[in-house]
């Protein structure tokens, strides 16, 4: 444990290679990661990247997770964490980190975190965040949003959770996919103190190309 240990959790909303590069970067940038995965999180996973994630720790394979981006990438500073086990470190306060993130984040999971409820290590990693004032970042993907789906968003938000939707922008004038998904990762890694060159910012001078 250290106090720069970063907390990643992947659920079930469509959006996994966001999860994926998101690990990925924040990996390769020289950050511990604590990571678990909901089981929806693993069927939204197999539909949008074709392979299968063994969640029982005994068989969980970050090179499953990762694939070809697991290349060059120091997997040493990856901690899987099941999703049912409540006594990982990061189920506690006691237990420092410098932040969390759900990407992508389920409205389920949005739900479970806006009202408490704990139901597994997630939600509660997330509870964790809030309650001692640490930097949590919801990742949702849901359109249209309904009035249930937007009370839960605005009271994790109250709650202190950044709700930073998995929205591309197209003033960096993405080319590619994996441009799109590093927009959104990149916004997060800014949320969570990640350095990184995912895209060109805003006001940066243009590179010659
Ligand atoms: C292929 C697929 C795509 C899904 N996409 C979304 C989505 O974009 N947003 C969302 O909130 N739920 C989505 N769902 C539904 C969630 O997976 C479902 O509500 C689940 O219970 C969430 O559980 P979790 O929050 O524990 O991961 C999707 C499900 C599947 C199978």
């Amino acid at each position: 444990m250290a106090a720069d240990d970063l907390v990643v959790a992947m659920t079930g909303a469509s959006g996994a290679p966001y999860g994926v590069r998101l690990l990925e970067v924040i990996l390769r940038a020289g950050r511990r990661v604590h990571l678990t995965i909901s089981p929806a999180a693993c069927e939204v996973f197999a539909t949008e990247v074709g392979r299968t994630i063994e969640l029982d720790p005994s068989r969980f394979d970050p090179h499953v997770l990762l694939g070809e981006r697991a290349t060059g990438v120091d997997l040493d500073r990856l901690s899987y964490h099941h999703f049912r086990d409540f006594r990982a470190g990061i189920a506690s306060g006691s237990f420092l980190t410098a932040g969390m993130a759900v990407c992508p984040c389920s409205m389920g999971t949005v739900a479970a975190i806006a009202h408490g409820t704990s139901g597994n290590l997630i939600h509660r990693a997330a509870d964790v965040h809030l309650k001692e004032r640490r930097k949590l970042v919801l990742v949702p993907r849901e359109t249209p949003l309904g009035l249930v789906q937007l009370r839960n968003l605005t009271a994790v938000a109250e709650a202190g959770a950044v709700v930073l939707p998995a929205m591309p922008a197209f003033y960096t004038r993405p080319r590619t996919l994996d441009d799109m998904v590093d927009f959104v990762v990149g916004r997060i890694c800014d949320q969570l103190g990640v350095s990184h060159d995912l895209f060109r910012r805003w006001g940066a001078p243009e590179s010659a190309e």
